[in-house]
Parts: C-alpha cells; structure tokens; sequence
C-alpha cells in the first residue's frame, strides 16, 4: 500500500522565546522538521505534507530541497484541525502517517513496524510507556488489553492519571477512514481543542481495531518545547551518531564530547579526540589522528595525516601523511598536499602546499601555488592584497624562503631558488639563485647605552 506523511510544524513553539519557527530550531547541524522529512523520504512516501503555521515564509525558505506540499494551518485549533488541512489532499487508498515537525528522533524502522500494521480501518498508534507521564494523553485500555480511547492529561481523571502508557501522537490510518473520522471530531474538551485523539474512541466505536507498537527508544518520540529539550535531544542524536562511527571502527576518545554538525564519515583506525567540531560534509580517511579541539568544516583529511589539537579548516583538503598544527587556521580553498607539513600560527587561505613542503611556523600564506619540497621559514607572508584585488604568489620546487620574508604579489619564486631572510621581495626570483632584499649590517664600536638620570 502507498504511503502519504503528514508533518505537523504549526505550533509556536513560544516556549523557544525565539523568531525562528520552532521546527527550524536544529539538531546536528539540521532543522528538526528535516529530520523528520528524511525519514519520511526513507519510508518511501508518495507524498509529504507539511502543515505549517507560524513564520511560513521562513520555513519554505529553509526547507527548499524538500519535495513537499505545504499547507498552511492559519489559526492552531489543534492537532486534529491540523491534520485536516492536509488529509483531504491524500488519496482515499493511502495510508496517511502522522508525524510531528518537533519530534526528530524517530526512527524508520519504528515507523515501518507502525506502517505495516495497518490493515482495512484499523489505526495503528505509537504509545510508550513512561516513568512520569505528566502532560501525556493516557492510553486507555479494557480489560482485554483492546485501547479503547486516549484521554488528555487535562482531561484524565485520577485513576487515569496513573496509566503510564501515553500516546506519543504518532499514528497511521487509511485516509479514506481518517477523513471521515476528522469530520465527526468536535472540540468540547478542557483546552477547547479539536483533538486528533478522539480519532482513537470513534474508531473503537466503529468496531475499530486500534493496535499499537513501540519505539526502541524513548527519545524517537521525546518533543522539543524548550531549548533545554532540544540540548537534550541533541546529546542523545550526537552519542547516536559517535557510537555509528565507533562501530565501523574508527576511535572518538569521548562519544559524549563530540559534535557533528552535518555528515562525517571516518575510515577505520582513525582516532578523534575530545571537543572537536565537524560542520557540513567531512570526510576522514583510514588511521587519521583529529587532536583535541578542532574545528573541521566541508574538508577531507585523507589517510595517516595528523592534525594536531586546536586547528581550524574549512572548505580545504589535506591529502594523506599530511601534519597541521597545533593552533593551524586552513582556510577556504587550500590543498595541502601529500606529506606536507603546516605548524603552528601559520594561516593558509587559497594556497596549494606541495607534496613534502613545509610551513612549520608563523606565517600567512593566501593565494598562493607552493611546489614540492619548499621550506617556508618561520614569519614569511605573502602580500596578496593590494586594497583592491588580490594577487597570487608562486614558489617553484625546492625553493627556500628565509625567515621573515614579505612575498609581494604578483611575484614568483624560482626553482631550487633561496630568499634570504628578512627580503622583501617584490621582484621573480631566479630559479638555484640566492635572493636577498637586506640592508647591511653596521657596526658602531663602543656603543654606550643610555642610563638612567
Ligand atoms: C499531543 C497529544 C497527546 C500526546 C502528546 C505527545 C493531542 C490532542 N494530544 O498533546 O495525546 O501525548 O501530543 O507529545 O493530539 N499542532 C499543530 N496545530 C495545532 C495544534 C498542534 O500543528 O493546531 C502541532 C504542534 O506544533 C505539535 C503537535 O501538533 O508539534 C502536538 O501539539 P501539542 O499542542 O503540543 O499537543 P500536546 O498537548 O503535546
Ligand atoms: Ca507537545
């Protein structure tokens, strides 16, 4: 049978005390409603349908890439109303699944197990069971074990109020069946609502079936209402994610002090330490060593290289063997190639570095093509910037830069050539010459410092 998904994104959220719409809010580097979109994709659904209310506009401008039909909930008269806004567009002979823009944890297997368990008009529901239920519609059952309705915590009555079986909201139903039900919801409750719920008692009064299934997990259908929620959700996700990498055989030191922020894949053998940070798509290759502290963003670090604890790169590629750090900022567009070596303080933005090269220390070196073997001594900057355009630098194989060098661009270095430290050099340099831009040393004998009057 086909299958429709209904994402509910229409509350508030006012307990966020934010401008952005509460779905938007993320968890590994994703808003939460593209959690629950992807699974949705991962099931295979026909169609996807967002329900939204609140900041509409900023919700289609975050979720471009997603393949949905989005259907506004104009005033939020509850979860029932929000779902018919969507229903009617699903084919009768669909199952329609509802889902919850602020539960982002749900896992497709869950689902599918709900999903496969719907035949004819009977509702398929996703109940847990909790320690404190407090808030949470119970689940009503008679002395068969057969649910027979979902009462709202507002509504419960006390000996309600003990059953720890609540109902997440999750649920899956033939659509034909949930759009005549949705017509027969009114809102004569606590809250004034019209509550998806009474979905449940309407169907046991049909002669209904209502079978339930259960997450693994008590975190697949844990809401986020508050920023604390949310830290706690993502916690939860980020462990999942580390404890996934460490089962494929790579090493992460802490699993609870790690943040991936985006997809991180790690070859196996491959250690990461504590605190670092991995945004957007990055990739680590076979015996990789990540030091504590650093910040990794849109980079691959092939096989074997080393970065050392507190470095930051961005939108770069280290090839293998390679060793950067500690304190290293790659920046955008730089190629560290095979066995090349970056120390410390050293920025590098737009650079290719070649193989076996080395800038172990103190330098800025921005637009810029470095050939194989080059020692750049400690202090060399390249003058890419003339306060209007940039520039490009080129250091031919072999060359040597002497310590403190201004390189001024354009300018090139040629092969095997050496520039003699404390040069500025504004002119090409001879390939196996020796370049030097230096004043000469002068002597005064017998120089008297000043004392103190
Ligand atoms: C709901 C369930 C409750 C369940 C709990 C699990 C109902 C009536 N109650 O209660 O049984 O234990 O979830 O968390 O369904 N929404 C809209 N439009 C609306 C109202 C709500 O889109 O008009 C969305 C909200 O953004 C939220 C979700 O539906 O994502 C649930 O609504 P909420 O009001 O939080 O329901 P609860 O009181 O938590
Ligand atoms: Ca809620």
């Amino acid at each position: 049978m086909k299958l429709s998904v209904i994402i509910l994104a229409a509350g508030k959220g006012s307990r966020m005390k934010s401008d952005l719409p509460k779905v938007l809010h993320k968890i590994a580097g994703k808003p939460m409603v593209e959690h629950v979109y992807d699974r949705s994709v991962e099931l295979d659904a026909e169609s996807i349908h967002v329900v939204y209310g609140h900041g509409g506009e900023m919700l289609k401008q975050a979720c471009q890439t997603f393949d949905a039909d989005w259907v506004e909930q104009r005033e939020q008269l509850g979860t029932a109303h929000a779902v018919q806004q969507a229903s009617p567009h699903i084919d009768d002979d669909n199952i329609a699944l509802i889902l919850y823009g602020d539960v982002p944890l749900i896992k497709t297997d869950t689902l599918n197990a709900l999903v496969n368990s719907v035949s004819g008009d009977d509702i398929a529901l996703l109940t847990v069971d909790l320690e404190d239920p407090t808030g949470y519609g119970r689940i009503v059952r008679d002395t068969n074990d057969a649910v027979t309705a979902i009462v709202e915590h507002k509504d419960a009555d006390d000996s309600q109020k003990k059953i720890k079986e609540v109902n997440t909201g999750i649920l899956a139903v033939r659509a034909a069946y949930l759009n005549a039900c949705l017509q027969r919801i009114g809102n004569d409750n606590a809250q004034g609502e019209y509550y998806l719920t009474d979905l449940i008692e309407i169907a046991v009064n049909d002669g209904n079936k209502i079978v339930t299934a259960q997450p693994t997990d008590e975190s697949e259908v844990e809401g986020v209402n508050d920023r604390i929620q949310l830290a706690k959700l993502e916690r939860i996700r980020q462990i999942e994610l580390a404890h996934a990498i460490m089962a494929d055989g790579a090493m992460i030191a802490d699993p609870a002090r790690i943040d991936i922020r985006g997809e991180l894949s790690v070859g196996n053998e491959a250690f990461i330490d504590i605190n670092c940070v991995f945004e957007g798509e990055v990739n680590i290759g076979t015996g990789a060593r990540i030091g504590a502290g650093c910040v990794i963003s849109n980079s691959t670090i092939a096989c074997d290289s080393v970065i050392k604890p507190h470095s930051i790169i961005e939108d770069a590629i280290v090839d293998k063997n390679v060793e950067v750090g500690p304190f290293a900022r790659i920046r955008p567009g730089t190629h560290l190639y095979e066995g090349s070596k970056v120390g410390n303080f050293v920025e590098m933005k737009n650079t290719e570095l070649g193989a076996g090269s080395k800038a172990s220390h103190l330098s800025y070196l921005g637009d810029s093509e470095i050939g194989k073997d080059v020692n750049i001594g400690a202090g060399t900057i390249t003058c890419n910037y003339d306060g209007v355009n940039k520039h490009r630098t080129i250091i031919k194989d072999g060359a040597f830069i002497g310590s403190d060098t201004q390189l001024v661009a354009p300018v090139t270095v040629g092969e095997n050539a050496t520039v003699g430290a404390g040069s500025t050099i504004t002119k090409d340099t001879d390939d196996h010459a020796l370049t030097l831009s230096r004043s000469a040393q002068k002597v005064v004998k017998g120089w008297e410092r000043p004392k103190k009057g």
